[in-house]
């Protein structure tokens, strides 16, 4: 289970061993180097001292002396003549074993003969002297490699030791790792679990500011977002059912009336024409949906191009004239300088069109809507003006959401489905660009669009 903090215990604990024993390798050699060449140095040191003495004043009470000053310690010292004959020494048991050596001794000054400390049981000096007339030969000083052994011996347990506090304190280490690391993570694990089945009720400690707490209120946003999608969701498909079942019912309803015998062609007519306008308004509404939901899945591409703007928007007039003369509202288009648009212009006849099918449709008989365009900086300024009946102030910024009409038995009576300007919005958003409305209770209202 835990898996990244064995993982990380694994790579900390290579990379400690490896640090650990370059560096005790290091500390015990040169520890061990420094301490022999201590040795040595006051082997050689004693030998030199001896053998100055002995130039100095060469009697037999000197040399007793100079024996009797490296008793009982871990030295011995032999003095031998220029034939290699033992003169005096300190004990006898070092003899046997360097007799040979002893008697060939060769130097001409101060010297290490044995330096092997690890394989001989002594270290060994030959100091030559030479006093008065023909008294010369050696003093050989020999020092036990006992305490040098029993040294290495007390530092490779120390070692040792360090060794085993290093595996106690990785386990440490590993343990709260594991607490640390592993564990919120098997909460997210599972937290990602429940969400997945459906379940978006998660909730996660707080982690601090870490990569860790990051990821966790990542996850708590997600399951909080998906949340709310599922309930918006949810709205919306009840929103459309309703839109939906609304026309059906008239078209039902007229056509069982149409159906009945006794009554005029005149009143046949009459509903059947209430059914051809029910079905038209359910054809509008099933192809806004499925605009709205080719943007959703922004499977719809915006393709720019350059075109002129006067052209763009006289056509846009012509289109919509004729059913704002019916309704005896004055349509007047105001576009001063002709310019160049980069826009796509099938997605902006769609966005103008519906600002004028809403500046239509929420304005009163003889009326007035103007359609304004302008040129700032870069910029196209597209204003939709109406005198018509306007939007509340506390619901201006609803309007934009799906299906969300002001007054619905209202609407009604005008057609709409609340869906014209999502399906701007998002057209607008998709260009690069802003929309902006006015509007008074009333008085009218002002759709501004900059791309
Ligand atoms: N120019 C306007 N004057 C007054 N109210 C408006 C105007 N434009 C929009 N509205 C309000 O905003 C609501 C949402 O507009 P939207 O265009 O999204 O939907 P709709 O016109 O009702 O239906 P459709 O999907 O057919 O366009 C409308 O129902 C209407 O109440
Ligand atoms: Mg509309």
């Amino acid at each position: 289970m835990n898996k990244i903090s064995t993982k990380l215990a694994i790579s900390f604990f290579i990379a400690v061993f490896i640090m650990e024993a370059i560096l005790m390798t290091y500390l015990h050699q040169s520890m061990i180097q420094s301490r022999v060449n201590e040795e040595f140095a006051r082997l050689l040191s004693n030998g030199s001292n001896h053998r100055n003495v002995l130039i100095e004043n060469y009697s037999d009470t000197t040399i007793k002396h100079i024996v009797m000053m490296e008793k009982d310690i871990d030295r011995e010292v032999i003095i031998t003549n220029n034939r290699g004959e033992i003169i005096s020494r300190s004990s006898g048991s070092v003899l046997e074993k360097f007799h040979t050596i002893i008697m060939n001794l060769d130097y001409r000054e101060d010297s290490i003969v044995i330096s092997d400390w690890n394989k001989s049981s002594y270290i060994v000096s030959a100091h030559p002297f030479q006093a008065d007339g023909d008294k010369s030969g050696y003093v050989v000083m020999f020092q036990s490699t006992g305490p040098i052994k029993e040294m290495i011996h007390k530092l490779n347990m120390h070692f040792a030791a360090s060794g085993v506090i290093s595996i106690i304190i990785l386990f440490v280490v590993y343990a709260i790792l594991s607490k640390l690391l592993t564990r919120p993570l098997i909460k997210m694990k599972e937290a990602t679990e429940k969400i997945s089945m459906g379940d978006f009720n998660v909730s996660l400690p707080y982690l601090g500011e870490d990569e860790l707490g990051d990821l966790s209120s990542s996850i708590q946003k997600l399951a909080k977002d998906l949340e709310h999608l599922k309930n918006e969701r949810n709205e919306f498909l009840a929103s459309i059912a309703h839109e939906l079942s609304t026309p059906l019912t008239y078209i039902i309803g007229y056509s069982k009336i149409a159906m009945r015998d006794g009554i005029t062609d005149e009143e046949r007519a009459s509903y059947l024409k209430i059914i051809a306008e029910e079905s038209e308004r359910m054809k509008e509404l099933v192809k806004n949906l499925l605009d709205l939901a080719r943007m959703d899945e922004t499977t719809f591409t915006i393709s720019k191009e350059q075109f002129n703007a006067r052209p763009f928007f006289e056509n846009v007039y012509k289109l919509v004239q004729p059913s704002y003369e019916m309704k005896n509202i004055k349509l007047n288009l105001i576009c001063k300088e002709d310019f160049l648009i980069y826009a796509d212009p099938i997605r902006l006849e769609q966005i103008v069109l519906n600002l004028l099918d809403n500046a239509y449709k929420y304005s009163n008989e003889e009326s007035e809507v103007t359609l304004e365009v302008q040129k700032n900086e870069n910029k196209t300024v597209i204003s939709v003006i109406d005198s018509g009946i306007g939007i509340p102030e506390d619901e201006i910024h609803l309007i934009f959401e799906k299906l969300y009409r002001v007054e619905k038995s209202r609407s009604r009576l005008h057609g709409g489905s609340g869906i014209g300007l999502v399906v701007v919005k998002e057209l607008v958003e998709a260009h690069g660009g802003t929309i902006e409305v006015k509007s008074k209770l009333g008085e009218g209202s002002i759709f501004k669009i900059t791309i």
